[in-house]
């Protein structure tokens, strides 16, 4: 099994450049299966999640050239199914919206009830709400989401609560239905955005992505199209936080600093510095941070991703402070293995963290049990005393691309080794003594 190993106590210093958004690129790759021209996608991170759902692609039956790291090329014109059960599916959350691609694109679609990190229920109900209202039957038998329809015709959605995966996936299947529908209280994230921006660069008419109410008329075909993702604004806001952590001093290249506006003004108000240019931030820490309050909000509201890095930050700082996760309810797990490491969290009612800061986190053996919570884990190993290993770091690179080469360059003594292979990691603490 590989770990990490980190001797913390180092503040991360120089450049680092952030990849292509994940769940940006889940929706994008599922949407690019819509057309039966040749979609060239760039900026793609090269991470497991992105490879799941491009194999879950091959399975269907499309083509897929990784033409680079980076670059991939997906032509769908040979999709041979609608049907989509293999173990890949349930590996991750994204590929839920192939339902949407293949209900839009072939009025069908049966696909495995996904996966993804263990945070919360996740329920899908307000994505079948919205493919009933298009017109759609859709039933979950054997583990399997089924949905049909004639044909999908346009319909006004009122979404109760709004849902980043509800609002991408019903987008992607009203871009191919007859007439106009519209999308009220629609997630409002910068990979909604995203998606449609690359959806209407394949010839769909998607107006208002970004606010709540998004107007989408109905084309009866898309085409081939280069789109290049966003920033990963996730990965952006960690190297941002374990900057500050470290006490550090980062330049967070190839980002788009409004879509880190709320990670921005919470480390302002723990103290500490963050300057923005066009595509960086820079963020200098030289104290121990301040106390603060979070709640974790849809966006633009503070990101509930960023809320394991958010409470690890503050497990050091000088006060108490109380982090509410308004999202998902089970999103403290990493916090018993913060603990290990001699911070002081009490997490009441499932979801609030009392945190009462402490001057120092100390090495010890924790294990990753969620992508963001095994983030955090890494983070807390950079800023304590000593050495920690994180285990499971699977869940971590579902979603990290280079993860401990970026935090390596940045200066962290931190490799990635196998548990058994004692030889190595002998190796690296005499590198690092
Ligand atoms: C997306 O999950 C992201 N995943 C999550 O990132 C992220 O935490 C979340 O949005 C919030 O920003 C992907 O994009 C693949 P939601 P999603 O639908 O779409 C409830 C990561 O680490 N809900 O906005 O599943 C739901 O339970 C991952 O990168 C319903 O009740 O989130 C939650 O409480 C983890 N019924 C809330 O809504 C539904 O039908 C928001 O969920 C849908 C959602």
């Amino acid at each position: 099994m590989e770990q990490y190993i980190i001797k913390g106590g180092r503040p991360l210093r120089g450049e680092v450049s952030i990849s292509g958004y994940k769940n940006a690129a889940l929706g994008i790759i599922a949407a690019a299966i819509m057309t039966d021209e040749t979609v060239k996608i760039e900026n793609v991170p090269d991470i497991s999640d992105i490879e799941i759902l491009l194999n879950v692609l091959e399975e269907l039956g499309a083509k897929v050239d990784r033409i680079g790291k980076h670059t991939i090329r997906i032509n769908a014109s040979r999709i041979n199914t609608t049907k989509a059960d293999s173990d890949n599916v349930r590996k991750i959350r994204g590929s839920y919206y192939l339902v949407g691609a293949l209900l839009g694109k072939y009025n069908k679609a049966q696909i495995a009830l996904p996966g993804g990190c263990n945070i919360g229920s996740r329920p899908i109900d307000r994505h079948i709400k919205g493919f009933d209202a298009l017109g759609s039957e859709v039933k979950i038998e054997h583990g399997l989401i089924c949905a049909k329809a004639e044909k999908l015709i346009g319909a006004s959605i009122y979404f109760d609560e709004s849902s980043v995966g509800a609002t991408i996936n019903v987008m992607l299947a009203a871009s191919m239905a007859e007439g106009q529908t519209t999308l009220e209280n629609a997630a409002k994230e910068p990979h909604v955005v995203d998606v449609a921006n690359f959806l209407n660069s394949m010839g769909a008419n998607i107006k208002g992505a970004g606010t709540d109410v998004i107007r989408i008329k109905g084309v009866s075909k898309l085409h081939g199209s280069e789109y290049s993702i966003i920033p990963d604004q996730i990965e952006a806001g960690t190297f941002m936080f374990a900057a500050a952590a470290s006490m550090g001093d980062v330049l967070i290249k190839n980002v788009i600093p409004k879509h880190l506006e709320a990670f921005t003004a919470k480390l302002l108000e723990v103290g500490v510095n963050v300057e923005e240019y066009d595509d960086a931030v820079r963020v200098i820490a030289g104290n121990r941070p301040g106390s603060a309050h979070v709640k974790t909000l849809a966006y633009p509201g503070f990101l509930t991703d960023m809320q394991p890095l958010m409470t690890t930050l503050l497990s050091l700082s000088n006060g108490t402070s109380i982090v509410t996760e308004s999202i998902f309810e089970n999103r403290f797990k990493f916090v018993d293995e913060l603990t290990k490491m001699g911070a002081s969290i009490k997490v009441v009612e499932s979801n609030t963290a009392i945190i009462t800061g402490v001057e120092r986190l100390t090495g010890a053996i924790v294990s990753a049990s969620d992508l963001r919570g095994g983030a955090a884990l890494v983070m807390a190993g950079i800023m304590a005393e000593g050495y920690t290993i994180v285990e499971n770091v699977e869940f971590i690179e579902r979603g990290y691309e280079d993860f401990e080469n970026k935090m390596q360059k940045l200066g962290a003594a931190m490799a990635k080794v196998d548990s058994n292979d004692l030889k190595a990691i002998k190796k690296f603490k005499l590198k690092v003594s």
